[in-house]
């Protein structure tokens, strides 16, 4: 019998049956009151629970298409922007705005390091700035960025726009919008909402919303604040089609979380990932990511003498776990591997074993058990 597949890729994430039930339901016209209701309802929910006195928007489309809308709305031809990257999808932030006719300056850390807020704090002093990116989970090193302190540090700086890439990080590390000084966060579905991917979620705060409305019109369409307003306040109305089932597939996944708590969602991703980092060092793997800044949504691993990357991922998926792969210049030295969303002990247990039968059938010589050990003992 072959095994199911446990997709612990960091994204998408696994789903749920519940919300699997939404996103299989018989879809209605996006003016069916029922659902008007649902969306007015899911809307309210983001805005409270992520702490944002603005906007919340839902919209069909991926992460890249949330960064891409979150620069649009706050920058104009010629701006300088300030990009703060850890990682392959901070740099991402690079072509963005440079297609966008932005003057950019980087500030850039090692891979598996992150950019200081004091290197932050003396870049902005330098000149005028109308918006900083900074990504809270790069997914390519599992580095997290020290937001909450960055916002206080942007405090100072009222013309810049502090924009928040919570991809690898929202629900499942902890943001709140207005009380970290951030002006645009944004998400996907597909990570740790445990949704399949199509959404991006995106808050603004007032900061964001005035300074879209000094742009006057944009060149952008779909992805402009000012159309989807009206939409995410009054859904009756109607702007371009509505994701309808992955909105309830949304609206399922907060359920979820208000079930769990979500402090208690936040203190669970970090139980889980202190005792599965610990774990992966104790069958000799190493972590990339320095210790001090490795998120709680992911795992970047490093291989020890004589595992290949090839081998080990596919025999792994043969035994029923998707792992992705390094990034960039950690390509085939590494796999990267989820443990945030809708996941429960289980699965995790499961994985730590299905890593050690990989281990056992490659021949890698080590202390059976010591990784599942370790895990008992740490979640
Ligand atoms: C931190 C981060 N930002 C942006 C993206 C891009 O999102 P998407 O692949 O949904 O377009 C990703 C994707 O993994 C990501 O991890």
């Amino acid at each position: 019998m072959e095994n199911r597949k446990l997709v612990m890729i960091p994204g998408p994430t696994p789903t749920v049956r519940s919300i699997n039930d939404q996103m299989g339901r018989e879809t209605v016209a996006f003016g069916d009151p029922e659902f008007v209701n649902d969306f007015s309802e899911l809307i309210v929910d983001l805005k409270e629970m992520w702490g944002v006195n603005g906007e919340c928007f839902v919209v069909a489309g991926s992460g890249t298409m949330a960064m891409e809308m979150a620069i649009a709305n706050v920058t104009k031809r010629d701006d300088n922007v300030l990009i703060v990257s850890n990682g392959f999808f901070g740099d991402r932030f690079i072509d963005i705005c440079t297609r966008k006719g932005l003057n950019i300056d980087v500030l850039s850390a090692e891979w598996g390091d992150i950019v200081s807020v004091e290197d932050i704090e003396n870049k902005l002093k330098e000149k005028d700035y109308a918006a900083i990116t900074v990504t809270h989970v790069d997914t390519s090193t599992g580095a997290r960025a020290p937001i909450e302190e960055i916002g206080k540090v942007i405090r100072k700086f009222p013309n810049t726009v502090y924009i928040v890439d919570g991809v690898a990080a929202t629900a499942g590390e902890r943001e709140y919008v207005d009380k970290m000084g951030i002006d645009i966060l944004f998400t996907g579905s597909q990570k740790a909402f445990g949704v399949a991917p199509g959404l991006a979620i995106l808050w603004a705060g007032q900061k964001a919303l005035n300074r879209r409305k000094s742009l006057g019109t944009i060149p952008e369409y779909y992805i402009d604040f000012e159309k989807w307003i009206p939409i995410m306040n009054d859904p009756t109305k109607y702007y371009a089609t509505p994701a309808v089932n992955m909105i309830w597939a949304l609206k399922e996944s907060v359920r979820l979380i208000k079930e769990e708590g979500i402090e208690e969602r936040y203190e669970r991703h970090t139980r889980v990932s202190h005792a599965f980092n610990a774990s992966l060092e104790a069958l000799g793997f190493e972590i990339l990511t320095k210790k001090e800044y490795r998120c709680s949504t992911l795992s970047t691993v490093l291989y020890p003498e004589g595992i290949e990357d090839g081998e080990f991922r596919r025999i792994l998926a043969e035994e029923g776990v998707m792992v992705a792969g390094g990034l960039g210049d950690y390509a085939g030295k590494m796999f990267r591997i989820g443990h945030m969303g809708n996941i429960d002990d289980h699965t995790i247990y499961s994985t730590m074993a299905t890593i050690e039968r990989t281990l056992i059938k490659l021949g890698y010589k080590y202390e059976v058990g010591i990784g599942l050990k370790t895990l008992l003992e740490k979640m």
